[in-house]
């Protein structure tokens, strides 16, 4: 299969989709996708990842805003053409036609000659690797593998553009980590500008080239993937990137750039992210920034549960004044235990209440 050679350069967004009594499903996406980039919209559940690639497959209607493929406006265009290959979570493969005939099916319909789909099917059932497959029906295949043949059908057409809905979200928990892998090798190799739909952090963070944050149809935060991790705009989006530990604190000052706060007894340095001042504020901490042993930056409890994660155990803890927190260690930890742990000011991320 070929690179993109679709000559296609930038798709622009500018979309808004308000969903029946007005409610808005998507307040406002502005997003310019480069050719092979792979973009990921992170979100829970009904935060308008559906809408959006809804909305730029031509399934949906914006109800405000517009689309450009290049210089061409194509938001009143209907989805066949657009031309962007699409993947649902569910596969919808046509269930009484062979894998062959599945992933010829686009092309045919576009009335591409019989020799030239034969030749385009095998390269692309080479490329999912399932050639020995091509003559079976869908039902006859795992979830794996029907998988893939969605996929082929979408790139076959040598779509621009490649928009995938939860694809991983019906497979067991090995075959996803497989899939993820086979995508990415996928869009490697193909190259083709990718939007990707997923409420799993960790896919997200493994597979975008930049990710898209979205809560109750608002765009949160866009970045790249280490750019999210480290430093996420809000607590929301904290919290979606493994910040598992958020707690009530109070911003006591400002010290040499860091933010002195305090939680109960316990005082903390950390990085604030807005506006430091006074007041009240959240404290945000991945459970793997916490180092076991003394330092400075301390934190002190006595461990309630553990559990083993096969690299490390997960150590549930309650401190003095009552706070519960969670942090990683290598070293195994018995419930019971009194444990001390310091972790890094700029691991420590503050946020302004309310934000
Ligand atoms: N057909 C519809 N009619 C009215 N409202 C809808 C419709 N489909 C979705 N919505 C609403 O639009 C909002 C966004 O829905 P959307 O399907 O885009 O969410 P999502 O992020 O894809 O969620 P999920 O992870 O559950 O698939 C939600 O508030 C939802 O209730
Ligand atoms: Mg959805």
């Amino acid at each position: 299969m070929p690179r993109d050679n679709s000559g296609f350069r930038e798709l622009r967004l500018d979309a808004i989709s308000r969903r029946f009594g007005g409610a808005v499903a998507l307040d406002r996406l502005s997003l310019a996708i480069a050719r092979g980039e792979f973009i990921a919209l992170l979100g829970p559940s009904g935060c308008g990842k559906s809408t959006a690639l809804n909305c730029i497959a031509g399934l949906l209607a914006l109800t405000g805003g517009a689309i450009w493929l290049d210089e061409r406006r194509i938001d009143g265009l209907p989805p066949e053409e657009r031309g962007f290959g699409m993947i649902f979570q569910n596969y919808a493969l046509f269930p009484h036609m062979s894998v062959r005939r599945n992933i010829g099916f686009g092309l045919a319909m576009r009335g591409v000659g019989r020799e030239e789909i034969r030749r385009r099917v095998d390269a692309a059932l080479a490329l999912i690797r399932l050639a020995e497959h091509a003559d079976k029906l869908p039902g006859q295949l795992s979830g794996g593998q029907q998988q893939r043949v969605a996929i082929a059908r979408a790139i076959v057409i040598e779509p621009p553009v490649i928009l995938m809905d939860e694809p991983l979200s019906n497979l067991d928990a090995k075959l996803r980590i497989e899939m993820r892998s086979e995508i990415k090798r996928i869009h490697q190799e193909l190259g083709r500008a990718t939007v990707y739909v997923t409420h799993d952090q960790e896919e997200a963070l493994s597979l975008a080239d930049r990710i898209v944050v979205l809560k109750d149809g608002v765009t949160q935060q866009i970045g790249a993937p280490e750019e999210l991790y480290a430093r996420p705009a809000n607590l929301d989006v904290a919290l979606f990137m493994g910040y598992r530990n958020a707690i009530a604190a109070r911003i006591e000052g400002v010290e040499g750039g860091q933010a002195v706060i305090s939680i109960g007894q316990i005082r903390l340095r950390g990085t604030a992210a807005g506006h430091p001042g006074g007041g009240d504020a959240t404290a945000a901490i991945r459970p793997e920034d916490f180092v076991l042993g003394p330092g400075p930056n301390a934190v002190r409890g006595r461990a309630e549960t553990v559990e083993y994660c096969g690299r490390d155990y997960l150590v549930e803890f309650l401190t003095q004044d009552g706070h519960r927190l969670y942090a990683r260690t290598e070293t195994r930890v018995r419930p019971g235990d009194f444990v001390e742990w310091h972790v890094p000011p700029d691991r420590v991320l503050v946020y302004p209440s309310g934000k």
